[in-house]
């Protein structure tokens, strides 16, 4: 038996990817004043990412049930104790690595997010799947909460937040990252210079796409 496959996360999760499912109306809706063009543009700029996910403050705008899967086999897998996540959102994917962290043995998980409400709905969440003890939300801009007192080493870095700051996140993070640590970049289509450079050998990754949008890497240096 696995924390992700039991009561109370097992429910917790099918009533959240639910709601999720159910809020895609809603969400699409929060940008249908956008063309094409500028919704493209403010998830690929630099600065316009805060006036795109406050728009968006009410969306889960969670990952895929199948990558939730994926993070936590991989969590397992690689038997992480220390996480950073980038983009907590209502915390589905924080759920998935934190169960991933219990069935480890323990550890801890740092997660970033800029919306208070946000904040609060993750915070309600994990301590509903009794997993908060192995959680640190970081409420405020990423750039900021992620560049203090990380762990001296961490195995695994989700990447979910503004697309177009994955490498500036990353700069932040890599020199803690172990040698085989795991990098998961969900929508890393809209970050070309993130894919340029964990694509890169001589950049100290091996990367490859899988599941249309995500973005697998692994630090080798
Ligand atoms: C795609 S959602 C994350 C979904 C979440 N990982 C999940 O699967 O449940 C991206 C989240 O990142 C937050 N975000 C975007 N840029 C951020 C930044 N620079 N700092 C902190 N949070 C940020 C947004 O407010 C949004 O809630």
């Amino acid at each position: 038996m696995t924390t992700l496959t039991t009561a109370p996360l097992s429910p917790l999760l099918d009533r959240l990817f639910d709601e999720a499912d159910a809020a895609e109306v809603a969400t699409s809706a929060a940008v249908a004043d956008l063309s094409d063009e500028q919704r493209l543009g403010m998830m690929r700029s630099k600065t316009d990412y805060r006036a795109l996910y406050g728009r968006l403050k009410n969306a889960p705008l969670a990952v895929s049930r199948e990558t939730g899967v994926l993070l936590y086999m991989l969590a397992r897998s690689s038997r992480a104790r220390t996480i950073v996540e980038f983009g907590t959102s209502f915390g589905i994917s924080t759920l998935h690595l934190a169960a991933a962290l219990r069935d480890n043995g323990g550890g801890r998980l740092i997660t970033s997010e800029f919306e208070p409400s946000k904040v609060a709905r993750a915070q309600n969440n994990l301590a509903a799947g009794r997993l908060n003890d192995l959680v640190e939300i970081r409420e405020g801009d990423a750039l900021q909460t992620l560049s203090i007192d990380l762990p001296e080493a961490i195995d695994l870095l989700l990447l979910d937040g503004a697309k177009a700051l994955y490498p500036e996140i990353l700069d932040l993070v890599e020199s803690r990252l172990k040698a085989g640590a795991l990098i998961v970049a969900d929508n890393a289509d809209y970050s070309p210079d993130y894919l340029a450079r964990v694509r890169s050998p001589a950049n100290g990754y091996m990367s490859t796409s899988f599941a249309e949008d995500v973005e697998l890497s692994m630090r080798i240096g």
